[in-house]
């Protein structure tokens, strides 16, 4: 409760400044209209902005058929994700969008591709055909295993065109990573590259493909983009090249009729056992709520340039990359690289070459410019941007006044935005023209969303206490179930309490209802505003064969939020030591991807435990961030161990 205190002495308000607020897209006036329909009739409210908002091919007979922990949306309307994306911005008065940008890409060698809306939807119509053509029909699904691409968005589209649900897995998960998605999903096709360009030099992606592929008998087919044109293995007859079954594609592909809770995507996450969750999304809602979110929050136009750092392989990339931007009819800019390649600042080239108008990035890397110092973004002028967003983690109100002061220019509002893969858009979060913002809180929930901080009973806590961050009411885009799994859906999120969803957050909720979100409450750690789950690292290192036993907890780090730390206890006989520790992370990073390789691993012989056997993380936590443990130690088995662990060098 230590962080909830600092935070609040928090005393800086920033009100919304009137010229913004004149022209936002949500003024004040409006968002009190809404937040009061929104309380009373949240059906009612949302209603208003699946009609304002998307376009459908056939209407609602019910707005929510609510039967808990199951909801269903716009119950028997029928719409499609990329006919909002793309088609509906060339026709009728919106027809001049053919040629406005909907996507400009930035590679990270410097070049660089526009599409057109135009270009956009010809590229996806194609696309689409390829996918039927190689025999993928409406409910089958399509892993996406690329860089920061055109192609990627394309990819995404094309599905929701035909109504096959991708599943898009990061680029820097590891082949048996990929292998296990691919067959929990039992994705059909899998669409790849040769690689992407990171950190100046090509990183394979091919090799994880056909090394994932080998042990995924659902895959029929391989998609293989050339971008680094490096050498690959293509398998004859499953592996196709992209641009051969593009240039006889045709661009003539009409958008399916797709019922409102058709399932659109699926997208893996961490939980709290070693099994990362397919987390299920569907059509209608989800479009409603990330097209009104990005509308409202983003405050888009339509001369905007919109920059949104998130890759395609987490939940903000899908949501405010893709769909909520290009709904939207807005132009969204896509870059593939890192922030320090070729420079360090490359970011702040990049807006200042593009004129970057609404910027949206995670804490972690505002933490990160930091560090690298004011000259890098002070070399560029950055005067184009108007609005700034961050997501993924608490963000500490040292890094948010930099972001305003050094980033925007003390002129642009910031939006602190709460969500999760989950919720499938923003929930808490300012609206940039209508309320007042405070560095460290997310601020207020979007309209039509009831989140509470409750305690152990499900009983509201009355500030300064914390509690449990829990949403009351469903909302449109929320998730439909975990893939394949109805038991663990309803033990995750909804057996906590009654008819209502367990975030997993730590929150707090001040006299002016400001929300205050501290992070994970469970054995889910936030890395950088990456989810990873203690189990899954400590499957990991389990399954290493010089490893006895492995806990892992999260300590606090400047600049990614948490770092891993592992205690392991190596099997009889082994060196415990530098060797073994590399390989380890070695072998970390085979099982999961390099974002889950400890920052510490500490050798000991025994691991504190109850009487149970159930491992104390709790000591854990104190000892690897340093903390003299203060906790309850009286149902620790053996209290030797304690002094053991905190001996324990790190290696
Ligand atoms: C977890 C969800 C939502 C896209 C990126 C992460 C943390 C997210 C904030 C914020 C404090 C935040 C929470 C949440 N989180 N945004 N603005 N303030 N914490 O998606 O991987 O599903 O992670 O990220 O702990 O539960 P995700």
């Amino acid at each position: 409760m230590a962080d909830i205190e600092s935070l609040l002495k928090e005393k800086r308000v920033f009100k919304p400044d009137s010229k913004f607020a004149r022209k936002a897209n949500w003024n004040k006036k409006t968002v009190e209209a809404y937040r009061k329909q929104g309380a009373r009739k949240p059906e009612r409210f949302w209603a208003k902005m699946a009609k304002d908002n998307v376009s459908w091919f056939k209407p609602w007979k019910k707005v929510l058929d609510w039967k808990p922990p199951f909801a269903k949306w716009f119950v028997g309307a029928k719409t499609n994700v990329s006919y909002n994306c793309l088609d509906r911005h060339l026709e009728g008065k919106n027809a001049w969008r053919k040629n406005k940008a909907a996507i400009i890409w930035e590679g990270e060698p410097g070049d660089s591709r526009v599409l057109t809306y135009g270009d956009l939807h010809r590229e996806v119509c194609k696309f689409a055909n390829v996918l039927k053509g190689l025999g993928v029909k409406k409910g089958d699904r399509v892993a996406l295993y690329m860089p920061m691409v055109p192609e990627l968005a394309i990819a995404m589209l094309a599905c929701t065109r035909i109504g096959a649900p991708h599943n898009v897995v990061f680029g820097g998960f590891s082949a048996d990573a990929l292998r296990d998605r691919i067959n929990d999903a039992g994705a059909k096709v899998v669409i790849t590259a040769d690689g992407g360009f990171r950190r100046g030099a090509p990183l394979d992606l091919k090799t994880a493909v056909d090394e994932a592929v080998a042990k995924a008998p659902c895959v029929t087919n391989v998609v293989v983009v050339k971008r680094t044109g490096e050498a690959c293995s293509m398998k004859a007859k499953r592996d196709l090249w992209w641009h051969d079954l593009m240039a006889d594609a045709s661009s003539d592909c009409p958008p399916a009729k797709l019922d409102s809770e058709h399932p659109l995507f699926i997208l893996y996450t961490s939980g709290t056992t070693g099994k990362p969750k397919g987390i299920l999304h569907t059509t209608g809602g989800y479009l409603t709520h990330v097209t009104t979110t990005s509308k409202a929050i983003f405050d888009l136009k339509d001369d905007d340039t919109y920059w949104c750092t998130a890759d395609c392989g987490w939940i903000t990339g899908h949501s405010y990359v893709v769909y909520g931007i290009l709904a939207n009819g807005a132009t969204t800019l896509m870059y593939e690289g890192t922030p320090n390649t070729p420079g360090f600042d490359r970011f702040w080239e990049i807006i200042e070459r593009y004129r970057v108008t609404i910027f949206y990035t995670a804490p972690t890397a505002i933490r990160t410019f930091i560090r690298w110092g004011d000259e890098h973004p002070k070399k560029h002028d950055l005067s184009s941007l108007r609005l700034l967003g961050t997501v993924g983690e608490p963000i500490n109100p040292e890094a948010w006044m930099w972001y305003h002061r050094v980033i925007g220019g003390k002129r642009c509002p910031i939006v602190d935005t709460w969500w999760q893969t989950e919720t499938g858009g923003i929930m808490i979060s300012a609206l940039p023209g209508a309320v007042a913002t405070k560095p460290g809180s997310a601020t207020l929930p979007f309209p039509g969303i009831d989140p509470a901080v409750v305690d152990e009973d499900g009983k509201p806590v009355t500030p300064p206490n914390g509690g449990f961050l829990v949403l009351r009411k469903p909302w449109p885009g929320m998730l439909r179930g975990i893939w394949g799994d109805p038991e663990r859906f309803k033990e995750t999120y909804w057996s906590q309490y009654k008819n209502t969803y367990f975030a997993g957050d730590g929150a707090h909720r001040e006299k002016s209802g400001y929300f205050w979100v501290m992070g994970r409450i469970d054995d889910v750690m936030n890395i950088s505003g990456h989810r990873i789950g203690t189990m899954e690292v400590e499957s990991a290192l389990v399954s290493h064969e010089k490893v006895a036993e492995a806990a892992v907890v999260g300590r606090p780090d400047e600049i990614t939020g948490t770092a891993i730390v592992a205690f392991v206890t190596p099997v009889g006989g082994v060196d415990a030591g530098k060797k073994l520790s590399g390989e380890l992370l070695q072998h970390v990073t085979k099982e999961i991807g390099a974002i889950a390789k400890p920052a510490d691993i500490r050798f000991t012989d025994a691991l504190p435990k109850t009487r149970s056997g159930k491992i104390m993380r709790r000591l854990l936590r104190d000892i690897a961030s340093g903390k003299e443990s203060a906790g309850d130690t009286t149902t620790l088995e053996d209290y030797s161990v304690l002094a053991k662990l905190r001996e324990s060098d790190e290696n």
